[in-house]
């Protein structure tokens, strides 16, 4: 490190060779060190010389260097001479490398942070949205009955079409919220992200609006990540909602996709970009955080970046934000390259909407008394026979009772005292054809993966009734 001793007025009297490094200079002895160090011809206010002899103690300051783009950390100590004399000692120490340790902690702690915020908020949002999918599933059943009921010319279809609407607005906000809860896993394979974005480019189109062009440059090569389409899609989905909202005059939404090497590893990146207004510096730290909003009330719930960021960090990948006020903004998504190819099974899909009906006697299982009530009315409105029970205990006793009067069990998967899964292993033993189906309030995710190709079905809550009308009888029939 530099060094060099100075006498009370500021004059060098010696110094080391990495001082005569460091100021570039060998004619360093018999000049004043202000003039050295940095080129005035009076000491500085700040300055650790006269800081050091005012009191008499070491001084220790810290410089950035602008010319040099350094660090610097300078020490004083004052020494007495054999002689009597005061002088003093300088010791530079360049410290760009602790620096930069630091600040790389300081957004560690940071990300942390954020971690932490995004599991609080986690836990807590999976627990309301499963009570409120309980509410739901009463709220969307009841309407579906009513509608039922009503003579097709009746001006009451309207109001029950708004609470459908409605009912189905909150079912996909509860979807979000669940995307974070600690609750959903992920069920991923390996997939070309570009079929993926290809596959969902026109519901994408549909929600942008006429006013927005969408543009698709996907990489030439196909593009390999480990995801759940699902989820990957949310998140393309959240980002694509944004945009539009940042344009409310048009403009171009481009997803594009590329191989991209970050931080020494392979990573395959997907580009969001806009031409809308923008983020404003002083929110882009903010955006990503559950229930940070700049949209009116009604509007914007927050949770779309939140569901982004958190769903992008289970996938093992990071997400950047570059935004220019009205110039427009990119999101960029990284995520692990899979370099590997996998199959692409595309999800089959029906349209028909006709309500399958039945005759058979079916076991109701749920704690929640708005499930059972709704349940029960759905399906005798079906036309099927309803028993129902609290829990699993009280289910397995009426089955016992009588093992052959059920044509089906229908039950919640989460019940205190006996979970569906056990219920179902015990319904087994007792009638080995029994057939079974699950119904869970957290999505499919719920299910411990071994054990979900045991079930004859899963239906997930809140369920339609027209949804539910057609598993009954795929189970029943198979
Ligand atoms: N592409 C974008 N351009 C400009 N601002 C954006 C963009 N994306 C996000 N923002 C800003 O970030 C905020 C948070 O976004 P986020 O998606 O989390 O919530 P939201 O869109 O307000 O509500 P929600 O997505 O739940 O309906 C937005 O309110 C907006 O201010
Ligand atoms: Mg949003």
């Amino acid at each position: 490190d530099p060094l060099f001793i100075t006498d009370r007025e500021f004059n060098i009297l010696r110094a080391n060779r990495a001082f005569h490094e460091f100021v570039g200079t060998e004619e360093v002895i018999g000049k004043k060190c202000y003039e050295i160090t940095h080129g005035k011809n009076k000491p500085e206010n700040y300055c650790p010389h006269l800081d050091t002899l005012l009191t008499g103690e070491s001084s220790l300051q810290e410089f950035y260097d602008e010319e040099k783009n350094r660090f610097l950390l300078y020490t004083t100590s004052l020494i007495k001479h054999q002689n009597g004399k005061e002088l003093i000692i300088h010791h530079i120490k360049d410290i760009t490398f602790l620096k930069s340790l630091e600040k790389e902690r300081d957004s560690l702690l940071s990300q942390l942070l954020q971690a932490q915020k995004m599991e609080a908020v986690g836990s807590l949002a999976g627990g309301i949205a499963h009570d409120f999918n309980n509410i739901l599933t009463g709220i969307m059943g009841h309407a579906e009955l009513a509608e039922m009921k009503l003579p097709p010319d009746s001006p009451v279809r309207k109001n029950i079409a708004v609470i459908k609407e409605a009912s189905d607005k909150a079912k996909d906000f509860i979807k979000q919220l669940l995307l974070f809860g600690k609750k959903t896993q992920i069920e991923r394979k390996v997939q070309d992200l570009n079929t993926l974005l290809k596959d969902s480019l026109k519901l994408i189109k549909k929600m942008l609006g006429e006013h927005i062009t969408l543009e698709f440059e996907p990489s030439a090569e196909p593009l390999y990540a480990y995801v759940d389409s699902a989820q990957f899609t949310q998140v393309i989905i959240n980002l694509a909602v944004n945009a539009r909202d940042a344009m409310p005059e048009g403009g171009t939404l481009t997803i594009g996709t590329e191989r991209e090497a970050e931080k020494g590893k392979d990573f395959v990146l997907v580009r969001v970009s806009d031409t809308g207004s923008g983020i404003p510096e002083e929110y882009r730290q903010r955006i990503f955080e559950p229930f940070f909003t700049t949209k009116p009330e009604g509007k914007g719930t927050g949770l779309g970046l939140s569901v982004v960021y958190s769903v992008i960090e289970r996938h093992g990948g990071f997400i950047e934000v570059d935004s220019e006020i009205n110039r427009g903004t990119t999101f960029k998504i990284y995520l692990p390259d899979s370099g590997s190819s996998t199959v692409h099974i595309p999800d089959g899909s029906d349209g028909s909407e006709e309500l399958p009906c039945g005759e058979e006697s079916i076991l109701l299982v749920d704690d929640e008394e708005m499930i059972r009530s709704t349940g029960r009315m759905i399906l005798e409105n079906l036309g099927y026979q309803v028993t129902t029970a609290q829990n699993g205990r009280e289910a397995l006793e009426i089955f016992r009772s009588d093992p052959d009067r059920f044509d089906l069990v229908l039950s919640d998967l989460i019940m205190p005292e006996m979970r569906g899964t056990v219920l179902y292993r015990e319904l087994k033993r007792i009638r080995p054809d029994v057939k079974f189906v699950l119904i869970t309030g957290y999505g499919i995710h719920e299910v411990p993966p071994e054990l979900r190709g045991e079930f004859h079905a899963v239906v997930e809550k809140p369920f339609r009734t027209t949804e539910l009308a057609r598993v009954l009888r795929d189970v029943i029939d198979s």
